[in-house]
């Protein structure tokens, strides 16, 4: 909605323009869309009194923007500040002076009723709706313009764990902060293609399929497929860590050289290996699919490495045939010379006995991708320690003539930083099941030793989507790119900055709509909500578009994550001096109304960063 009340400045301040004759009448068009760009919406502070203007423009902004200082001319600003007091067809705006910033100031009534009745109109939709054909500030000081979805394809890659290995923390993250990326496109309007790409062919597939020949039992896998084959897992990487350390590799009957055969067996078609791999790979994705549902995670398509092994094998003949694959003449590898004036640098693509590397799988992947989807935009959602596999996957695609994949923009990789510290408790190997699981159990055990949670009647459900949304929170606060440390205190803290903070003032809304024993109706005196509680919600509801527009931008969850904590103690400040019971109906329906709004766009905000907003906890 702010960006409502952007574009009305900028309309007004570009009359203003042109009527002082700074700006001629045909330099116009895209003026009001600049403008808007730059006028800046002012965070809700502490210190906030309900008349003080609530948008800004920055001079440096303007200047950079006209590539001159307009404002130089002190007489064109004091034309500008009279003639908007003058001026009573705009009289909802004011402008304050100040050295620094142009400041806009809207009747707060005003703000109040076109805020509350788009949320009341727009319902899920508010803050996504608004967003569109609006501009942007780059990080280079240029204005963007945030293209309008129109049908537009984006692929969004995430999760994509590799099957007898432990799905870790980095793989919840990508799982997540995927998640994250793909609601907000989708609200937007987009259609989103959401693919979880397995991690299932490679060397350590022939390894694990030898293992198990040797390792495994079929009862246990069938028992437990994930933790099974990471037993196995386990015991021949210990194998041949083992014979590395005792320069043993080379010995035929090693397990080193066993894993290596078989994966060559696998890539040319033996049915046996290939049977036991489908196994694993089945039960691996039932046990995924599990935990997925508890994450409310979900995906259009499952790939895998595997669909690739073909498809990049017939690749290098391509690329061979184009002259851009070479072979290195004493190891037997074959590359891709990428490179350019500064740095010389190869990227290697297939072994030397001519097996393909996970490399060679990514590029034909890619652009089987494209040619199926068709995308305007395509993200992998991969750990900041992949950073380098995405450049090398970017510069081959523009080596191979994919200019798409050179245009997309600066998120192809969108990275993340490493959680350090995440187990369970007792400290074994995570297993992402075991921690969702503690936190279901922890915060069951804290609902039945708080009094407010005595009438729900699914406890183990709700106790789970707490556990979830707690995990979700803690690990969405905070700037992709920075590592956190994980901790089960914080994490399931009722009070401070979590999860379950979001759910309880989100339940907590509910529940007051439920019993002050008001009705909603179309009847809203608006200006009963220009107490400074009231004011600083409608405010901060205002913003809501700002904030999506900011997180798409850097795709940063955080930006929603600290926005719904403002919202969250803004409502519980609310809550606590804005009564509804007793009161005269006109204040009731005002305040029932910003309530119900503050609700709508709490969950709608849960939602986004992949929570199942909780009416009852
Ligand atoms: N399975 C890989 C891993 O766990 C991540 C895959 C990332 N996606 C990709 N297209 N390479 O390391």
């Amino acid at each position: 909605m702010a960006g409502y009340f952007r574009q009305a400045i900028a309309s007004k301040l570009s009359r203003l323009l042109i009527q002082s004759g700074t700006i001629q009448e045909s330099q116009s068009e895209t003026l009001v869309t600049r403008l808007a760009a730059v006028v800046k919406v002012k965070k809700i502070s502490k210190k906030h009194s309900l008349w003080d203007d609530q948008f800004q423009i920055n001079f440096k902004d303007l200047n950079l923007l006209f590539n001159e200082n307009i404002f130089a001319n002190v007489t064109l600003k004091e034309k500008i500040l009279s003639s908007d007091s003058q001026s009573p067809s705009c009289n909802e705006v004011r402008i304050g002076s100040n050295d620094k910033f142009l400041q806009f100031g809207f009747d707060p009534k005003i703000i109040a009723e076109n805020v509350l009745s788009a949320v009341r109109n727009e319902g899920s939709k508010f803050g996504y709706s608004s967003h569109l054909h609006q501009v942007a500030i780059g990080d280079d000081g240029g204005i963007r313009l945030i293209e309008p979805p129109n049908d537009k394809t984006v692929v969004v890659e995430y999760s994509s764990p590799n099957i007898a290995k432990p799905f870790h923390a980095g793989h919840l993250r990508s799982t997540i902060i995927g998640n994250f990326v793909s609601n907000l496109y989708e609200g937007l309007g987009y259609k989103v293609i959401r693919i979880n790409y397995l991690g299932d062919w490679g060397t350590q597939f022939g390894l694990l399929a030898a293992g198990f020949r040797k390792y495994g039992c079929e009862e246990k896998l069938q028992e437990d497929a994930l933790q099974h084959l990471f037993q196995v897992y386990v015991k021949v990487n210990k194998e041949t860590a083992d014979e590395v350390a005792a320069n043993q590799t080379a010995n035929a009957n090693s397990m080193y050289q066993q894993g290596q055969r078989t994966f060559r067996k696998m890539e040319h078609g033996d049915k046996d290996y290939l049977e036991l791999w489908q196994k694993f790979r089945h039960l691996s994705i039932e046990e995924y699919k599990k935990m997925y549902k508890r994450l409310g995670i979900s995906f259009t398509v499952h790939h895998g490495e595997s669909m690739y092994a073909k498809s990049a094998q017939n690749l290098l003949k391509d690329l061979q045939c184009s002259g851009l694959l070479q072979t290195d003449q004493k190891t037997g590898v074959g590359f891709v010379d990428v490179s350019d004036e500064r740095n010389s640098s190869r990227v290697t693509l297939s072994k030397s006995d001519g097996t393909t590397l996970y490399l060679t799988r990514d590029l034909s992947a890619a652009k089987d991708r494209k040619k199926k989807y068709n995308f305007h935009k395509i993200h992998y959602v991969v750990d900041n320690g992949q950073k380098s596999h995405f450049h090398n996957l970017k510069v081959v695609l523009g080596k191979m003539k994919e200019n798409w994949a050179l245009t997309t923009g600066p998120h192809f990789h969108i990275g993340f930083g490493r959680v350090l510290g995440m187990s369970t408790r007792k400290g074994e190997v995570v297993f992402m099941k075991d921690i969702l699981d503690e936190a279901q159990a922890i915060m069951l055990q804290k609902m039945r030793e708080t009094k407010t949670s005595k009438d729900v009647s699914d406890e183990d459900a709700v106790a789970d989507i707490l556990g979830v949304s707690s995990i979700l929170v803690q690990d969405l606060k905070e700037r992709r790119n920075r590592d956190y440390k994980f901790s089960w205190e914080k994490c399931l803290n009722f009070k401070a900055d979590s999860g379950v903070f979001l759910q309880y003032a989100h339940a907590r809304l509910n529940s007051l709509q439920l019993t002050c024993g008001v009705k909603l109706t179309d009847q809203i005196d608006y200006s009963f909500l220009l107490e400074e509680d009231a004011f600083k919600l409608v405010l901060q509801i205002c913003r809501y578009d700002e904030v999506l527009r900011d997180s798409m931008q850097t795709f940063e969850p955080c930006v929603v994550v600290q926005y719904l904590f403002q919202l969250a103690h803004l409502s519980n400040q609310a809550h606590r001096v804005l009564l509804i019971k007793g009161q005269p109906e006109d204040i009731a329906q005002a305040r029932l109304l910003l309530f119900h709004c503050t609700q709508q766009v709490l969950a709608s905000g849960l939602r986004l960063v992949g929570c199942l907003p909780l009416d009852k906890m």
